[in-house]
């Protein structure tokens, strides 16, 4: 008899966006002719950039000749010219010195974000803010981390760190010992932002207690306040205590194509029972070469080219159209009177929901009275609820047209 394994049965609804999916293919089932504007997903929707198109292009020409064709990218890590652009254009330009040894390219922040946690010990402690990206909370109950589903969304041995009005949405340090602490800056769901000196409490903290930081930075190409780090490495000791993620996706159009890149510093330590430190870098080199084969030439090619002169200018106008879309979500929402935050260093939108309203509850009359899909809240975390996150990404007329329904509600 092949035992199931049980950490799975814990998992609580399905994960949110397929739920949502859910809701709104049953909803155009029995509303045929209703036009749906979605600002739920953070799904990109403008055409890749001349420079990713070409640059691609020319790779595939390079696919079809023996001279220049390339089999698996040796070892699954990244060709050099990526990990170079890489080390130069995103930490270099901002003083932080990274080696090609400490850069892993990917097929995606989500598996990356949702993987990393197999290098560490089942018996961790994992702090989470909340709201919280479900991907961090759900991968560890599948590995067994956590007890079982608790009420509002929750589950017993997860620290959960309130995102609210009261704190700007960034999370306190938490009173009792973590071990492994995920945040995510620019921040979905809240689009709220950590300065520097947030960050270094953070990388205090867990240099103190010999925890370490998965720190996502997805969104960090939306930054628009100079003042605000678009690494943590950008924090002096961050490379002791800090796994960092990045990602294509949003920036650069990527989310159909797949790219991505995670940096494990050579000084990242963990501990043994024995309190003896190991070097994490080597392990995760281990498990990403035996479970992974590397992304594709063609697309780490079309990567590159978002690091070119003119790849650069492009990219930037694509999340300029995203930013403006987003200015215009906060705009008329405050015109309306709703409360808003996030949407200035982010392509998400917070807004609370109207008094007495749910956020799911909310989700429904959007969906049934104005056609729009927003994303409850309360599928973030029990502190999302109240809440509604509406995204960016979409064409400008729709999401005007999105605001004129939404005002007619
Ligand atoms: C979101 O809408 O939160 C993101 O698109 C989800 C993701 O990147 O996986």
């Amino acid at each position: 008899m092949v035992n199931v394994n049980e950490n799975f049965l814990k998992l609580q609804a399905g994960y949110l966006f397929p739920e949502i999916g859910r809701r709104v293919r049953a909803f155009s089932t029995t509303n045929p002719t209703a036009k749906i504007i979605r600002l739920g997903i953070g799904d990109v929707t403008e055409p890749l950039a001349p420079a990713v198109i070409e640059a691609m292009h020319k790779a595939v020409d390079k696919m079809a000749v023996k001279e220049s064709f390339h089999g698996y990218d040796d070892g699954g890590r990244g060709y050099d010219f990526l990990l170079d652009a890489i080390i130069e254009n995103d930490f270099g330009s901002r003083s932080v010195e990274i080696d090609r040894s400490e850069v892993f390219v990917s097929d995606g922040s989500k598996c990356d974000t949702g993987n990393f946690q197999e290098v560490f010990g089942i018996d961790n402690v994992i702090a989470v803010t909340d709201p919280v990206y479900p991907v961090y909370v759900d991968t560890n109950v599948m590995a067994g981390r956590t007890g079982t589903a608790l009420d509002q969304g929750k589950y017993g041995g997860i620290v959960y760190m309130p995102c609210t009005e009261e704190n700007d949405f960034t999370p306190e340090l938490p009173d009792e010992k973590v071990d492994i602490i995920y945040l995510c800056y620019p921040n979905n769901p809240t689009g709220a932002v950590a300065t520097k000196e947030q960050l270094k409490k953070w990388v205090d903290y867990a240099r103190k207690n010999k925890s370490v930081i998965l720190f996502d930075a997805a969104y960090e190409a939306f930054i628009t306040d100079k003042s605000i780090p678009h690494s943590i490495y950008e924090v002096p000791g961050a490379k002791e205590v800090a796994v960092e993620f990045r990602s294509y996706s949003k920036t650069a159009g990527f989310t159909g194509i797949r790219c991505a890149y995670t940096i494990v510093p050579k000084e990242l330590k963990a501990y043994k029972k024995d309190g003896q430190s190991v070097d994490i870098n080597p392990i995760w080199n281990r498990r990403h070469c035996t479970k992974f084969n590397g992304v594709s030439f063609i697309t780490q090619a079309g990567a590159a080219a978002i690091y070119s002169a003119e790849g650069k200018k492009q990219v930037k106008k694509i999340i300029d159209i995203y930013m403006s879309n987003a200015s215009v979500i906060r705009q008329s929402l405050t015109k309306l009177g709703y409360t808003v935050y996030g949407g200035v260093n982010a392509p998400y939108v917070w807004l609370k929901t109207p008094e007495g309203v749910g956020s799911w509850e909310f989700f429904d009359v959007l969906l049934q009275k104005a056609n729009v899909v927003g994303t409850p809240g309360a599928g973030f975390g029990a502190a999302g609820e109240g809440y509604f996150r509406l995204s960016a990404f979409n064409y400008p007329a729709v999401v005007e047209e999105a605001m004129e329904r939404i005002a007619k509600l």
